[in-house]
């Protein structure tokens, strides 16, 4: 059976961008692999974060993945800092990759942006960390969004450089999955821009949490054209903010865009919105109610995320270690 690493910030109460693009698939892939799903509170203070404020992000995280059906059980559900291995191999990491490599990262442009001089080294340094979180299990199938994808070329690059300038075939070459037709959720507000827990507008996202009136009015407010949407595909084409609400309700209802405009083609979004609104909130609904019910006991979280990571760390140790003498680490 295939192995699955993947990873989510808790940098806030996660949005549809990250249940469409990532944590529904996770729960998915359950059936077929064998996952480590993981709360990367290490990347999440490569910009600031404030301590109390964290530390409840991280069982708001918890919480709502295991209410969108993570099973702690038969997978492993933990936080990043509580496993050692990983910071262990991204030490190494950082002196394998190179930093015309990661100079290239376009998360990394985007979110430093004009700030450059004065963001944090850690941010930059930040995919070397991802690498390592995924490798130090020899994991080898990676679900994300589509945002992702170049952090998971060079981990693979990363990998094999180590194998190479080490001589070994040690570490695997990792696969991205980017599944489904919302793999990009876009803004509300600007369909050119991503869903982001960080954009400056609170109308931007539908979060996880959101009340059955707050996603009613985000979905009513969302920016859209005056035309009525297309029959065909094609006529998505130069309408980034219709394309993104039908790839909304497409990915709610397991199908792709061209089913969508077969059944609602034609319609204003006067029709369009309210349907759509039904739709996520009878997706959204249980969830909320669910998190809501699980954070009501923290003990509970913290538990399941502690016995995470001592499964954990049984997987990366052996891995690490054998990374460690392959760099001729002296071990006394
Ligand atoms: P983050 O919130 O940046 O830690 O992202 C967690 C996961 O959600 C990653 O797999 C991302 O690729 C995915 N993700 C984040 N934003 C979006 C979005 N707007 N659309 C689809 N997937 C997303
Ligand atoms: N960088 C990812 C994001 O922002 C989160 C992440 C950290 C991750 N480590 C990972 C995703 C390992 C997949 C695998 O979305």
């Amino acid at each position: 059976m295939q192995r699955i690493f993947s990873g989510i910030q808790p940098s806030g109460i996660p949005h549809l961008g990250n249940y469409l693009g990532a944590v529904r698939n996770w729960v998915a892939l359950q059936a077929s692999h064998e996952c480590l799903y993981c709360v990367v509170d290490l990347h999440a203070i490569t910009v600031w974060q404030d301590p109390a404020a964290l530390a409840q992000q991280t069982r708001e995280l918890a919480a709502s993945l295991l209410a969108s059906g993570i099973d702690p059980k038969a997978h492993i559900l933990f936080n990043q800092s509580a496993v050692h291995a990983h910071l262990r191999l991204a030490w190494i990491f950082n002196c394998v990759a190179r930093m015309g490599w990661l100079n290239r990262m376009t998360q990394f442009k985007e979110k430093a942006g004009k700030d450059r001089e004065n963001v944090s080294t850690g941010l930059f340094t930040y995919p070397n960390l991802m690498a390592a979180d995924i490798l130090v299990y020899h994991a080898t199938r990676v679900p994300v969004g589509d945002d992702q994808r170049q952090h998971l070329e060079l981990a693979n690059d990363i990998a094999q450089k180590f194998n190479h300038d080490y001589g070994v075939d040690f570490f695997p070459q990792i696969e991205a999955m980017i599944m489904g037709p919302a793999a990009r959720v876009m803004s509300l507000r600007d369909g050119t821009k991503k869903m982001s827990k960080s954009d400056a507008s609170d109308q931007a996202s539908i979060k996880m949490t959101d009340s059955a009136d707050e996603i009613a009015l985000k979905i009513r407010r969302a920016k859209t054209d005056p035309e009525p949407l297309p029959e065909t595909i094609e006529g998505l084409e130069g309408r980034p903010e219709a394309r993104n609400l039908v790839g909304i309700y497409a990915a709610l209802t397991d199908t792709d865009h061209a089913a969508v405009l077969r059944e609602h083609g034609s319609k204003g979004f006067g029709a369009f919105k309210p349907a759509l609104t039904d739709l996520v909130v009878s997706k959204l609904a249980p969830i909320a109610d669910e998190t809501n019910r699980l954070l009501a006991d923290p003990a509970t979280i913290e538990a399941i995320l502690r016995d995470g990571a001592r499964r954990a760390e049984a997987l990366a140790v052996p891995i690490v270690e054998e990374a460690e003498r392959l760099v001729g680490f002296l071990k006394v």
